[in-house]
């Protein structure tokens, strides 16, 4: 059975080598051109299997391979592409997590981590830049075990600490790996390969493992198939004499000169291959060191620039397919993919992202959180958008989160109007780490208001020996056994007779509003003489009204809370069988 070129999507996060380690492979320097030098746009770049021979050596024997190559695709590692790192993400079959070891986990690292979960994509780690571990003696393009033997002890030892450390933090996630060599099962541990993308130091072992793992378990994934093309768009550019393009990568079948293609948004584009520019075999598509090859056909997997007419609209990461039949069929099912796949519930919070991709990713972010979401569009928040959540019975609801969008001004004069919370950034984890903080202050705020004004079970000793005066008011020490107890509060004895009320509460000379649980305070009682209503040693607790008792049946008392509650229902029901009822 022919077999296609896996996709091999590198991820990680920035400036960890993503970039360099392709140059590496391809022999280019596209890092240098890179504006601020670090990648704004997913890469191509097919890497022919007789370069991969030629950089393993004698590591493998590529003829025994039915794999024509591997076709890599660059990412951006910066905070603000997850959008695109996502859609690199979604187009492999195997990918590389390139992390700078040195560094070790970092938040796009754990952002790509997910990515790959949630495509459950297979991926090997790159432990990139060991060169820079103290001591270390480079040596240039040899594969990684043969030069870690020529590494010293000490340099060797730091070498495993940092693996080891990073192998600890993948675990936590769920996550077994080892180094490569030391994995015996590639389908239950991930392998990780340390290396350096500047001496090329394991980039052999690298490539070694990947096109070993694609032949051995992406078989049937990767199975050649006829048929029509179908793919994604990475970017949309004006080219010289070309007019609108796009580049693309075509993951299966085939597409053709005259091709008629559909390229999915709600509303559908339809249009016609005029040209396909193929880059040259190791070349980057964004970053070309020879003329694209203008050829009549393209079979996946490949990287391609089409050019056709009425581009008008086409964003990156939409979907492309050859429709030269059922042409209304697939247009029809276009327009339905091209509506998010989001769960939403029947309450929950509002997001507002700029395109399907990345309202899908926050939802994913937000689900694996079990954060309820009630909308999900994508668009700048809206005034209708700020009324929606307004009127949202419950409080915790009453939030948008905005990934890369904007507020529209008549949307902000409502927010102002009805004090509404919009949260926005660029960033995913900003946005659910800004919600989940906000939800906090939020519960906490309104538990607050809640315990002011409703009276909480509480349980308290008179202190022996702490007698400061005996009346008007009564000062004694006190230690609450459970519960909280406030000033204003009236005190119940284990008899059911009400007595005195609670003046005020001093905890180290300091008054205080509240004492809770295990605290010793002085309190101040008015309306009581101790030795004749309440005396050292007694227990006594708080009086809790009638009504509050009712409405604390259902609140989320503690244990503790819940036990005096219970008893304070048996002192009251000695007298009134139906107290509380
Ligand atoms: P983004 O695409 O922006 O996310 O970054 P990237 O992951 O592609 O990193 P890039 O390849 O641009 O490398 C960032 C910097 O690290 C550059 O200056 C590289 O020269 C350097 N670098 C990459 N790999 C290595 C390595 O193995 N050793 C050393 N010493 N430097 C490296
Ligand atoms: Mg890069």
């Amino acid at each position: 059975m022919a077999v296609r070129q896996p996709i091999v999507s590198v991820l990680g996060h920035v400036d960890h080598g993503k970039t360099t380690f392709l140059d590496y492979i391809r022999g280019t320097s596209v890092v240098d051109r890179e504006a601020g030098k670090i990648t704004q746009h997913i890469g191509a770049t097919e890497i022919p299997l007789d370069t991969i021979s030629k950089i393993c050596g004698n590591l493998v024997d590529t003829t025994k391979f039915s794999i024509p190559g591997l076709l890599f695709i660059d990412t951006p590692g910066h905070q603000s592409f997850t959008t695109l790192r996502t859609r690199g993400g979604a187009l492999a079959d195997l990918a590389v997590l390139i992390v700078d070891i040195t560094e070790g986990m970092k938040p796009q690292t754990i952002e790509s981590i997910n990515i790959l979960k949630r495509f459950k994509t297979p991926f090997i780690v790159g432990a990139n830049k060991v060169d820079r571990i103290h001591g270390w003696r480079d040596h240039k393009n040899q594969c990684f075990m043969d030069s870690f033997q020529e590494q010293n002890e000490r340099v060797q030892n730091k070498l495993d600490e940092l693996l080891y450390d990073f192998i600890g933090v993948l675990y936590k996630k769920g996550l077994p790996a080892d180094r490569y060599d030391r994995v015996k099962d590639f389908t239950k541990n991930i392998g990780i390969v340390p290396m350096s993308a500047k001496t090329g130091e394991g980039v052999a072992d690298m490539l070694m493992l990947l096109v070993g793992l694609a032949q051995r378990f992406l078989e049937k994934k990767i199975e050649m198939e006829e048929g029509p093309g179908e793919g994604t768009v990475l970017e949309v550019k004006e080219e010289k004499g070309l007019g609108t393009t796009i580049d693309a990568i075509i993951y299966k079948g085939t597409i053709r000169k005259g091709d008629t293609i559909v390229i999915g948004s709600e509303q559908p584009i339809v249009s016609k291959v005029r040209a396909i520019l193929k880059p040259k075999p190791n070349d980057e598509i964004r970053d070309p060191r020879e003329r694209f090859d203008n050829v009549k056909e393209v079979s996946a997997a490949a990287g391609v620039k089409l050019a056709a007419p009425d581009l008008d609209g086409v964003v990156g990461g939409a979907p492309i397919r050859v429709a030269n039949v059922d042409l209304d069929i697939i247009i029809e099912e276009m327009a339905k993919e091209a509506r998010a796949e989001i769960d939403l519930e029947d309450d929950g919070i509002t997001i507002k992202a700029d395109a399907i991709g990345s309202l899908e990713a926050l939802a994913y972010e937000l689900k694996a959180k079990k954060i309820n979401i009630y909308k999900a569009e994508v668009g700048n928040i809206s005034r209708r958008d700020i009324i929606d959540i307004s009127t949202a019975s419950n409080l915790l609801d009453r939030i948008i989160l905005g990934f890369n969008v904007g507020l529209l001004p008549d949307a902000e004069e409502e927010m102002h109007a009805q004090g509404a919370k919009v949260v926005m950034s660029d960033i995913v984890y900003k946005l659910v780490d800004d919600y989940v903080e906000w939800l906090e202050k939020t519960k906490f705020e309104m538990e607050k208001s809640d315990r002011v004004e409703i009276t909480y079970p509480g349980k308290f000793k008179l202190l022996p020996d702490c007698v400061f005066r005996v009346s008007k008011p009564a000062v004694c020490g006190v230690r609450v056994i459970a519960g909280r107890v406030r000033p204003g509060q009236r005190i119940l004895r284990s008899d059911g007779r009400v007595v005195g009320r609670i003046k005020s509460i001093q905890s180290e000379g300091k008054t205080v509003e509240e004492a809770i649980t295990g605290q010793e305070i002085a309190v101040s009682i008015e309306g009581i003489t101790i030795g004749r209503q309440l005396c050292v040693e007694d227990v006594a607790y708080v009086d809790i009204p009638e009504a509050d008792a009712k409405t604390l049946q259902d609140k989320g008392l503690s244990v503790d809370e819940r036990q005096i509650l219970e008893e304070v229902f048996k002192i009251k029901r000695k007298e009134d069988k139906f107290w509380g009822m």
